[in-house]
């Protein structure tokens, strides 16, 4: 591994593409009110906003749903030949939309564009009566976009054309606080070009690079690289298989999904104890870690504050870098696909991504890949 030491720029005006935050993730599903079901009770989501038939919308329907500074928006349509269709159909259910809150929308597109992005679509103003948003689309891995999003005149629900909307469900107190990281997978050899494509046209950084001796098991190997923005808000991991025995986790991922796409969005919490016992009640599924990973983890992380058997039951990952420590966790597939998944993690001073935890974790997912006889 080699870590790139590099001071994060904290000035905008140093910054050439300045990104406030993640706005919001949009998935294209099958059953979007399902789906929205499936987000708030098993997730703890609360739904805050729709359109729809209802609403003037009359070929698809999205529900927003929010958990502290998450937002997810889940859509879908009931026409065969609607984009979003022909996108499930091709994908299964996936994030189409890695959307980046910007201050000037207009000028954040023309310097991705100035700089090589290439065009989902032009800047547009979107208004209704609580004001107006400014979007616009630029192609990344795949067939996934980045939005970028200015709201500093928008006082709505979520954006023009939502009406706010809520659920008789209780909401459940489960802890996700922001997104973390987005990860992408793409195909072999084109790791580099997404890479440079963060680096040269979004103006982000390379922090971190995972060869295939770092990430590799007896069977399956991949390469990694961590890119991220100026002010170290947004992090975009991008995976490519790297050769091995078997078929690895990311060529599973790139045959079912048909392509590159995201394959995991990591949510911080507070208290990772509390919200993956929660997750656990609720019915959510995690990899599997085997007992013989606890049996010298301490070696490697030494002193830390939980109760190694309580993280041992949950199946709670720890790693350390020279910063302090994480403690991380993965579900298992969220749809009925090998591809997206949600990773939960709790960072207690380390800025890493677990890379202690690799070997372990992927001899985990090449298990469940054998069960679906995809090794
Ligand atoms: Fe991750």
């Amino acid at each position: 591994m080699q870590v790139i030491t590099q001071k994060l720029s904290t000035e905008s005006s140093t910054d050439a593409f300045p990104i406030l935050g993640t706005d919001h993730i949009e998935f294209y599903v099958g059953n979007a009110k399902q789906a929205a079901h499936f987000y708030q009770t098993a997730f703890g989501f609360e739904l805050i906003a729709y359109k729809g038939p209802e609403t003037g919308c009359k070929d698809y329907c999205s529900y927003v749903l929010q958990q502290d500074k998450i937002r997810f928006i889940l859509s879908s349509s009931f026409r065969k030949d609607h984009e979003i269709s022909r996108h499930v159909d091709l994908h299964g259910d996936g994030v189409k939309v890695l959307a980046l809150w910007v201050e000037d929308a207009k000028k954040s597109f023309q310097t991705a564009v100035d700089r090589g992005a290439e065009i989902a679509f032009e800047p547009t103003v979107y208004n209704d009566s609580f004001g107006e948003v400014i979007m616009a689309g630029i192609k990344t891995y795949g067939e996934t976009i980045h939005t970028i999003v200015e709201r500093k005149n928008y006082k709505g629900p979520f954006l023009p054309g939502f009406i706010s909307k809520s659920s008789p469900l209780v909401k459940q107190e489960i802890g996700l606080k922001y997104v973390d990281h987005c990860v992408g997978n793409v195909e072999l050899g084109l790791m580099n070009k997404w890479v440079k494509f963060y680096q040269d046209v979004l103006g982000f950084k390379l922090l971190i690079t995972f060869d295939d001796k770092d990430i590799s098991t007896k069977y399956t190997a991949l390469m990694s690289k961590v890119v991220s923005n100026g002010n170290g808000y947004i992090k975009f991991p991008i995976n490519e298989p790297a050769k091995g025995l078997k078929k690895s986790q990311i060529d599973e991922y790139l045959e079912f999904y048909n392509g590159a796409g995201v394959q995991h969005i990591a949510i911080a919490t507070d208290n990772i104890i509390d919200t993956v016992s929660k997750l656990r009640a609720n019915g959510i599924d995690f990899l599997y870690v085997p007992e013989i990973y606890y049996e010298d983890v301490m070696d490697r992380v030494h002193n830390i504050d939980e109760d190694l058997d309580t993280l041992k039951k949950l199946n709670i990952l720890i790693d350390r870098d020279e910063e302090g420590y994480l403690l991380q966790i993965f579900t298992k597939p969220l749809q009925d696909r090998p591809t997206v998944f949600f990773e939960i993690i709790q960072r207690k001073g380390a800025k890493s991504f677990g890379k202690g935890n690799f070997k372990a974790l992927f001899e985990a997912i090449e298990r469940e890949q054998e069960i679906r006889g995809n090794l």
